[in-house]
Formats: C-alpha cells, sequence, structure tokens
C-alpha cells in the first residue's frame, strides 16, 4: 500500500481517490501521527497545505524512517518541504501561480515522467517557489515559469513536484500517479471490489467468530453495503434494526423493510414514529430538533437491542471520509450542522465497533454494493438524512405537515424517476416552509402552503450546485402537486448552490 501524509490540503483525498482508481490500496495519515511503514508499505506521498514551508508553524514532519529508505514523493509543500528542509531555498514568488501551466522540459530517462507529452498541462496552485534546489538533486521538468517544477534527490528514490497531478486539470496527472505507484513503487494493482469483498469477508470471520452483532439500519447505501459484508461473514448472528421515526418518505417503512427481507437479511422493524413526533411538539429550532432525534433514536435502537440476548458488536456504516475528519490536521471542521448525531450507544451497552467501510469513499461503496450483487434500487438511491422530514418541515413539526409533505415529495422523486432524471440528480426533496400565500383555485381565493423543490448536483455532499432540470419538467411537477396535494398552493424551485446555501433547508 502508499501512504499519504497529510499537510492539510483541500486536495489531499483526491490523490487517494487517483491511487485507488489505479487499483492500489493506500491510505491517509496527518503528517504529525502516521503509523512506522511496515514491509506492506511500499512508498510515501506528502500531499500540499495550506501553510507556506517558511510559515513559523508550518508543519514539519520526521522523515528519519522514510526518506532514503522508502520511495517518496512530495507534492506542492511537500515538494517545497523537501527541497527547502535538505538543503535548497524556497520563497515567496512575486505572483503567485494558479491555474493552468504546461511542462516545457521533461527529463525523457525519468521513470516519473515515463510516457507524459512534452507541452502536457498542470495544475498549479502555489504561492511559494523553489529557488534553489538542494545539490544532490537533478531537475526533471520545468514550465516557462517554474524552472525547478519537478525534482529528484540523486541517489535516492525522492521526488518533489510543484504542480498537482491529483486534480482533473493536470491532464497526464494520474499517468504520473501511476509511474510512481506502479512502476516506481512497485505496487500491484488488485485493489479491486471483489478483493475487498473477500479480503473484509474473511477478517471479519477472524474478528467476529460466532459473536452476536446488531446493526442500525437507515435504508442507504452506507449501512445497506456494510449489513451485505457482515451477513456475508456471520450469517444469522446478525440483526439489523430499522427505526420508523415517523419522518420518513411516504410508504418508506414497509417499502425498506420488503427490500431488505428480499436480500435475506434478518431485519427488525421498531415503529417509533409517534414517540419521535411527541417528543418534537412545539420544537421550531433545527440543532434541537436533531438532538431530540438523535437521543429518540438512541433510546428505541437500544430497547430493541437490549431484546438481542449476547449481542458484542454495533455495526455500523461509517465511511472514509468521516474517518479522516475525525483524525485530520485541523481536527474536525466547525459544526454548521451537528450531522451523525445517531452514532454513539450509552456505554453501558459495552458494544464493541466493527465498520467494515471505514476505509472506502463513496463510490467506492457503490462499486462493493455491485460486487455484492445489489440492485441498483439500493445503490442509486439518493441520500436521505437521519433526521428525515423533520429538517424539511422548516419550523414547527405536525402529523399533518409531515403527511402534506410526504404526498409533494413522493410526487416529485417518483416524477424523476418516472423521467429518467432521478440518476443524474445526486440528491432531491421538498422543503414545506413556514410560509402561506394567497392563491386562486376555480372561483375560490386559497390561502395555503409553500414548497420549495431541491435537487442538486454533489459527488459527496460537501459542495453541491442545484441541478438545471428542464423547465417543462419543472412546471408538470408543480402542477402535480398543486392539483393533488390539498394544503398547498404554490411550489418554488431552490437555485442556490452550497457555498453559501447548504443542501437542505434546517
Ligand atoms: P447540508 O444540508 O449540510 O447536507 O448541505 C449535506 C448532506 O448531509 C445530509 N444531512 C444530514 N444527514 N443527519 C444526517 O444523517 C443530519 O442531521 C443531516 N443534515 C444534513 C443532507 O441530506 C445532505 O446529503
Amino acid at each position: 500500500k502508499i501512504l499519504i501524509l497529510d499537510f492539510g490540503s483541500q486536495y489531499t483525498q483526491l490523490i487517494a481517490r487517483r491511487i485507488r482508481e489505479l487499483n492500489v490500496y493506500c491510505e491517509i495519515y496527518p503528517y504529525n501521527h502516521y503509523p512506522a511503514p511496515d514491509e506492506s508499505v511500499k512508498g510515501v506521498i506528502l500531499s500540499g497545505s495550506p501553510f507556506s514551508v517558511r510559515d513559523k508553524n508550518a508543519p514539519r514532519p520526521d522523515l528519519s524512517g522514510i526518506k532514503g529508505k522508502l520511495p517518496l514523493l512530495g507534492v506542492c509543500f511537500g515538494a517545497q518541504y523537501l527541497a527547502q528542509h535538505f538543503g535548497g531555498e524556497v520563497r515567496a514568488c512575486n505572483k503567485r501561480e494558479y491555474g493552468r501551466a504546461n511542462l516545457a522540459y521533461i527529463d525523457k530517462e525519468s521513470l516519473l515522467f515515463n510516457g507524459i507529452s512534452e507541452h502536457s498541462q498542470v495544475w498549479m496552485s502555489h504561492g511559494d517557489t523553489i529557488e534553489k534546489l538542494p545539490v544532490d538533486c537533478r531537475i526533471i521538468a520545468s514550465t516557462a515559469d517554474v524552472k525547478n517544477a519537478a525534482f529528484k534527490i540523486e541517489d535516492e528514490i525522492t521526488y518533489g513536484i510543484q504542480f498537482h497531478p491529483e486534480v482533473y486539470h493536470s491532464t497526464e496527472g494520474k499517468w504520473l500517479l501511476r509511474n510512481f505507484v506502479v512502476n516506481i513503487c512497485g505496487c500491484s494493482q488488485n485493489w479491486t471490489p471483489d478483493s475487498f469483498v473477500e479480503t473484509t469477508v474473511k477478517e471479519l470471520r477472524e474478528k467476529l467468530g460466532t459473536d452476536r452483532v446488531i446493526l442500525g439500519l437507515s435504508g442507504g447505501v452506507d449501512s445497506t453495503v456494510a449489513a451485505m459484508l457482515l451477513h456475508k461473514a456471520v450469517g444469522e448472528n446478525l440483526t439489523c434494526i430499522f427505526v420508523d421515526n415517523g419522518l420518513l418518505r411516504k410508504n418508506e417503512f414497509k417499502n425498506v423493510l420488503e427490500n431488505y427481507k428480499e436480500l435475506g437479511l434478518n431485519v427488525v422493524g421498531a415503529e417509533a414514529g409517534d414517540l419521535f413526533l411527541d417528543r418534537l411538539a412545539g420544537v421550531k429550532e433545527p440543532e434541537k430538533k436533531r438532538k431530540i432525534i438523535g437521543s429518540t433514536f438512541i433510546d428505541v435502537f437500544d430497547k430493541e437491542a437490549s431484546k438481542i440476548k449476547d449481542a458484542r458488536w454495533l455495526g455500523q456504516g461509517t465511511i472514509y471520509p468521516d474517518v479522516i475528519e475525525s483524525l485530520s490536521v485541523n481536527g474536525p471542521s466547525q459544526t454548521i450542522k451537528s450531522h451523525h448525531n445517531v452514532g454513539g450507544l450509552p456505554d453501558y451497552m459495552k458494544l464493541k465497533l466493527v465498520e467494515p467501510l471505514r476505509l472506502l469513499f463513496k463510490d467506492e461503496v457503490r462499486r462493493v454494493g455491485k460486487s455484492l450483487g445489489l440492485a441498483d434500487k439500493f445503490l442509486q438511491r439518493h441520500p436521505f438524512p437521519g433526521p428525515g422530514l423533520a429538517i424539511r418541515i422548516l419550523g414547527e413539526i405536525t402529523r399533518e405537515k409531515v403527511t402534506l409533505l410526504q404526498e409533494a415529495d413522493h410526487i416529485f422523486v417518483s416524477m424523476l424517476q418516472e423521467e429518467g432524471l432521478y440518476n443524474q440528480v445526486w440528491q432531491a426533496g421538498v422543503m414545506l416552509l413556514p410560509v402561506q400565500s394567497v392563491g386562486v383555485m376555480g372561483d375560490e381565493r386559497t390561502y395555503e402552503s409553500v414548497v420549495a423543490l431541491r435537487a442538486v448536483e454533489s459527488t459527496d455532499g460537501m459542495t453541491a450546485d442545484w441541478c438545471h432540470l428542464p423547465y417543462d419538467f419543472l412546471a408538470r411537477v408543480s402542477n402535480r402537486i398543486i392539483n393533488n396535494v390539498r394544503g398547498i398552493n404554490r411550489v418554488v424551485y431552490d437555485i442556490s448552490s452550497k457555498p453559501p446555501a447548504t443542501i437542505e433547508w434546517e
């Protein structure tokens, strides 16, 4: 495998994704907290960073166990650190360099640039430049403006590159990364979804033996794939709990339970809608709603789980971005919304955690699901927030409002499906606004609610843009909602991106 040491760059995860796309396994660690490389580590990559190497408090990793011992590639900050720390000089550029550049020189003998075309486009993003390389370095690529765009330390397998091979705009960047991980480090390209399933199931069997495992299913991709892996490993010893919080989509509880039966999973359904809605009565504040839903979920889950005797493990569908976030150089980011509020269980349950997907990115979870034989209806489902419709009903929640929103949401989502648009949208839903407006139906004045349709494109939910759905489609959705859902007389479309808006309205 490859180790990636993270110095806090926004692109670190992209490096990992590119390498995994090459079917080579890699892991990300904070630069100041990484395990000593054992023989499974074939090479190390140093990421970029928001810091300048000249900053007083810039990261200064100890590379004594790595440099000169294993193949090493520094990217941007990583390259500047190698240059500066081992005898070269880095200074601020007169003009900062962001964006496209083309290579003007490459050393054809260099393994790293093997097969890369002469004027290959690369993506720069730096405010410092490497003025002078350490004495034992050789330049292996330059651009018109940046002489030391890439270098190799002679007598070592240590490389530095000023540009970012991991971003899409470095057109041959993936090839360069392939040169590094496959040709230079000697990794084999055998990390595939099938091999992941095989090794994970084997490891789970060893770890869990004949212990009983419980897992909270949400109907979403991650918990479903996690359940399937665990089921493959321990069979009947896995019990899944699916909680109906009364805030699911229309018919969701029934449909999801049926779908899971089809998969052969042992699922207990806990209908607790009344409890959730009673506790939420009169609550308007979004974070308070989340907290109530989180703690009620734990109460309900706990009650069901305690009926399962001798449970030793709690399975969870945690995925890699959450793991990286919690380990990250900058620490967990500021709480905008308290997601993942359904994570913890009371201490007294004494369950150990098992998280079979904790090393996968979302798209990899889907591919693993496919390799497990899961149908698209499971794998292509849009994400749906844990607190469900509660955070799509702005302000106070009532049973009537839930029903109203379920109807409108059902119309929007089924029309996306019917018209072949569902898979082009990353997430879609409807928001019920705490606003009444005047309308006219027939000869009568109406004074009813407004709903907002939300459909976004995204890859991970961190950033998102609104989908440019066809006008005539939006017109038909609006029409069908207003004509069929009593209590709604106006439909609007949300055209805000994230940031500065968020996907959900609360
Ligand atoms: P935002 O609204 O923060 O949403 O742009 C990003 C993604 O996260 C989902 N989301 C949640 N998921 N608990 C969850 O499990 C929550 O409290 C929560 N809030 C938002 C949202 O649906 C989107 O996919």
